[in-house]
Formats: C-alpha cells, sequence, structure tokens
C-alpha cells in the first residue's frame, strides 16, 4: 500500500539587506508579534501589535543600513519563518565583539532545527567578520536558554527579577558567551558604523 507521507521542504537561510528588510517589513513583524503572543520574553509585552512589529524593524533597517547590525532570515515556501540579528559592538576597543538579538522561530516552525541553523549561519558570518566574542541575554529557562545551551554557549551569570514577561510577572535573566574560531578583529581594522550606507 502506498504510504502517505507529507514532506516539507526545509527553510533555507541567508542574510537580508536593508533594502529587502525594508520590502519585508510585514512578515518581520509577523514574526515578532507571533513570538510575543506567545509568551516570548523579547523586551516587548502583551498588546503588542504588528504596527509596533513593523516600528521595531523599521529602527532595525537603519540599523542594518549604517552597518551596525546584520539580519539573517529564515524562508519557507517564500514566506519568513525566522530572524535573528547580530549586533555589532560600536566601541572602538570591541571590533571583535557582537551580540545575537531577535533569535525568532515562528511558533508553527519550532523544534525543527531551524534555531540552530540560523544561529550556525550568523556564528560563522560572525567569525569571518572578525566579531569572534558573542553575547546575549535571554529568560532563564526558555526555549532560547535551551537552545544557546544546546549550541555550545556558556553561561556567565543571571540577574534575578530582571525583566517583566508578557504574563506580568518578573522573570530571572540569564546571560550568555560564545566565543567563535577564527581571528579578532584589531581596533582600527573594522570601518566605522555608517560606512556601509551609499
Ligand atoms: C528559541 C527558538 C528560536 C528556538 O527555535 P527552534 O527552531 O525551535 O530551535 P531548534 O528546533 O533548532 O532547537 C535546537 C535545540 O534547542 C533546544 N530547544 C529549543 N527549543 C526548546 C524547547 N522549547 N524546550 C527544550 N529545548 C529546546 C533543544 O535542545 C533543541 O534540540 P532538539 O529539538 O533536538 O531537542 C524558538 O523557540 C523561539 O522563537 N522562541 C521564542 C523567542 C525566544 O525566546 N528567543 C530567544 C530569546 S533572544
Amino acid at each position: 500500500m502506498r504510504q502517505n507521507i507529507e514532506t516539507r521542504a526545509e527553510a533555507s537561510i541567508r542574510e537580508l539587506d536593508a533594502a529587502e528588510a525594508e520590502a519585508r517589513l510585514a512578515e518581520l513583524a509577523d514574526i515578532l508579534v507571533d513570538a510575543v503572543a506567545h509568551g516570548a520574553s523579547v523586551n516587548f509585552l502583551a498588546g503588542f501589535d504588528r504596527e509596533d512589529g513593523r516600528a521595531f524593524w523599521r529602527k532595525q533597517v537603519a540599523d542594518i543600513a549604517d552597518g551596525g547590525k546584520r539580519l539573517f532570515v529564515g524562508e519557507r515556501g517564500g514566506r519568513l519563518v525566522g530572524t535573528v540579528l547580530l549586533i555589532y559592538a560600536p566601541q572602538p576597543n570591541a571590533p571583535h565583539r557582537a551580540e545575537i538579538g531577535k533569535m525568532l522561530v515562528l511558533s508553527s516552525e519550532r523544534r525543527q532545527g531551524l534555531g540552530r541553523r540560523l544561529l550556525a549561519v550568523t556564528e560563522q558570518a560572525a567569525s569571518r567578520a572578525g566579531r569572534t566574542l558573542l553575547l546575549l541575554d535571554t529568560e532563564s529557562g526558555s526555549s532560547g536558554d535551551r537552545l544557546y545551551r544546546s549550541c555550545g554557549w556558556r553561561e556567565y551569570g543571571r540577574v534575578p527579577d530582571h525583566a517583566y514577561r508578557v504574563d506580568g510577572r518578573l522573570a530571572e535573566t540569564t546571560m550568555f558567551y560564545k566565543i567563535l574560531p577564527g581571528r579578532p578583529a584589531a581596533p582600527g581594522s573594522v570601518p566605522p558604523l555608517g560606512a556601509a550606507r551609499p
């Protein structure tokens, strides 16, 4: 008997430049709204809507155009299903450092390995850019916390009652770092922010 096996194409991962991010603001907003609606602690509170999401991403587009942030996305069937921001430290003494932000996978797409793949691609891009020290923080015990631990990130501290959760309770945050293979960028070796803007 022929089996009816549903096959889903794997999401592809790539970097979006500022122009494409601007063109896809609605999809980017949808991913963030979905994360907040499902209780993710990603700086926003209940009631966060698509307009708020677009406003958030519009600011990121400006930073991407300035060269201070990079955006990597997962895309499946022509639709954006995941995001992660690589945020370059702007300080002159930290050209080798960056942070990870808005590591989000659409709730319907989770636990299929996309978060891990998005993070790996972002780490590779960071390493190639000489940003070999990565930092982030996330709610203790959250899906993000689990993801980072499973991807080799090291915890370096916890802060109790760091932020309000979507449900109104204060929650602890855990800070993580990861040292990537590669040569750390030296002071003076990276273009100043804004240099990428045409
Ligand atoms: C965190 C997040 C991006 C993970 O995306 P994902 O595509 O589901 O992650 P993956 O499928 O690649 O998971 C990789 C590993 O991380 C761990 N993990 C991820 N989500 C987990 C969960 N909910 N519970 C337990 N472990 C989890 C597991 O070890 C998993 O491997 P496994 O599935 O083989 O057990 C997603 O859950 C999300 O968008 N959460 C809300 C937003 C958020 O909290 N982001 C982080 C804050 S910056």
